[in-house]
């Protein structure tokens, strides 16, 4: 094993650098794709070195060439933890062809969290489907740990699944009859690693990750929404994943609860856990470490810049702005409006949509918080009933 240069020690993790990078190992672990990849490495190397031979014939030569060229396929972009490159998904429905992702270049490093914010239908589930290998892009590379996902089979699929990846979704999905502990445990048996006493007492620290270690006995119906999110973001972590991939993780949370949630996410973040979350949530983007906006299956926008901790001025400034957006976002609800005199029922969702994204992204409250508000003040005489505004 090459040199190691320790930059950062915490009791879930260690982070440091070698001639190859940067590696954060979460718990002590290192993974085996990136061991891998470092054995290929080397012996590319080695294949340079000979390449620099003058008695190689021209076959050898170009034997040696295409071996290199195959192998930089496999170590790509490492020092990224995934790269996505070029990626394109289009569904087939019948006859006509609905192209979901146009074109996505990302990259996430370990330790990001990344939210990628956008309307309905822009394409960002069908993103983290992809990246979370759990279907297969059209078009284009997704490379998770220097690994070529994007051409592997179903088992190999459900291999890294399993062993890489972390889901947490907006309805939770915890299994009913089981308790929170149980919920846990599920995934410790699927990968098969740990003893039954190893296994509950891994359940048993992520729950009191997550600050649920009171509760481990109850089932979901006995624990409210915030809990069984913690619960899903504890299970979402059993396997050691070196992503978890979040999509609307608040959007079945009152907002006091989502905040809560957000917290944890963040927490964790901090100690090391690297998160890709999508939502309509503008409260998510505050908690990110790098925000994009998807529109139309294109990532359109960056926002934060990773690493970058704000200072007091910007965290002043980027308040004042959301204030500013939420005046501009009042006045353009009522030029909407305006623009639809005559129809008495409007969908909440078209009125949104013709507020630009980059102010509806940067909102001090949701959305739907301030058509409230001009409601209650009286400025728009309605109310909203479902997902439509009825106007009186
Ligand atoms: N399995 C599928 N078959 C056909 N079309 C699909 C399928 N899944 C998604 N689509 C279409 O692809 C586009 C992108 O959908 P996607 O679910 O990724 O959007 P989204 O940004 O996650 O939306 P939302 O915010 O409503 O969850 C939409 O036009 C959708 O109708
Ligand atoms: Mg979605």
């Amino acid at each position: 094993m090459s040199e190691r240069r320790i930059i950062k020690k915490t009791e879930e993790m260690d982070e440091y650098e070698n001639e190859t990078g940067k590696l954060a190992i979460w718990k002590g672990k290192e993974s085996k794709e990136f061991r891998k990849w470092q054995i290929k490495k080397q012996k590319n190397t080695l294949k340079q070195q000979k390449l620099e031979s003058l008695t190689l014939s021209r076959e050898e030569r170009k034997k040696i060439k295409f071996e290199i060229k195959q192998e930089k396929e496999v170590g790509k972009d490492y020092e990224h933890l995934i790269v996505v490159e070029n990626l394109h998904k289009t569904y087939l429905l019948g006859t006509t062809a609905v192209a979901a992702l146009r074109g996505v270049d990302l990259a996430i490093d370990k330790g990001n969290f990344i939210d990628i914010m956008g309307p309905s239908g822009s394409g960002k589930t069908t993103l983290l489907n992809l990246v979370g290998g759990l279907d297969t892009p059209t078009r284009g590379k997704i490379f998770l740990e220097g690994r070529n996902i994007s051409m592997l089979n179903d088992n190999n699929l459900a291999e890294i699944r399993r062993e890489r990846i972390g889901f947490v979704f907006q309805f939770y999905n915890l299994l009913p009859q089981m308790t929170a502990l149980e919920n846990v445990m599920v995934p410790l048996h699927f990968s098969g690693k740990l003893s039954k006493r190893g296994k509950r007492k891994k359940a048993m620290d992520l729950l009191s990750l997550v600050g649920l270690d009171e509760r481990s006995h109850h089932t979901p119906s006995e624990l409210s929404g915030g809990e069984q999110q913690r619960v899903a973001i504890a299970r979402a972590f059993a396997n050691d994943p070196a992503i978890v991939i979040l999509d609307e993780p608040t959007g079945d949370l009152d907002s006091k609860t989502g905040i809560m949630i957000l917290n944890l996410i963040r927490d964790l973040n901090k100690k090391g856990a690297t998160f890709i979350s999508v939502s309509h949530d503008a409260a998510v983007s505050e908690f990110a470490t790098k925000v994009y906006h998807m529109r139309d299956g294109k990532l359109t926008h960056e926002g934060k810049i990773g690493g970058l901790k704000e200072t007091d001025i910007m965290q002043l400034r980027r308040k004042q702005d959301a204030e500013i957006n939420k005046e501009k976002c009042k006045s353009l609800i009522f030029k909407f409006l305006y623009t639809n005199q005559g129809k008495t029922n409007i969908k909440v969702s078209d009125i949104k949509n013709s507020v630009p994204i980059p102010i509806v992204s940067n909102l001090p409250e949701h959305f739907n918080d301030i058509l409230d508000e001009l409601i209650e003040e009286n400025n728009i005489k309605g109310q909203i009933s479902g997902e439509e505004l009825i106007l009186d």
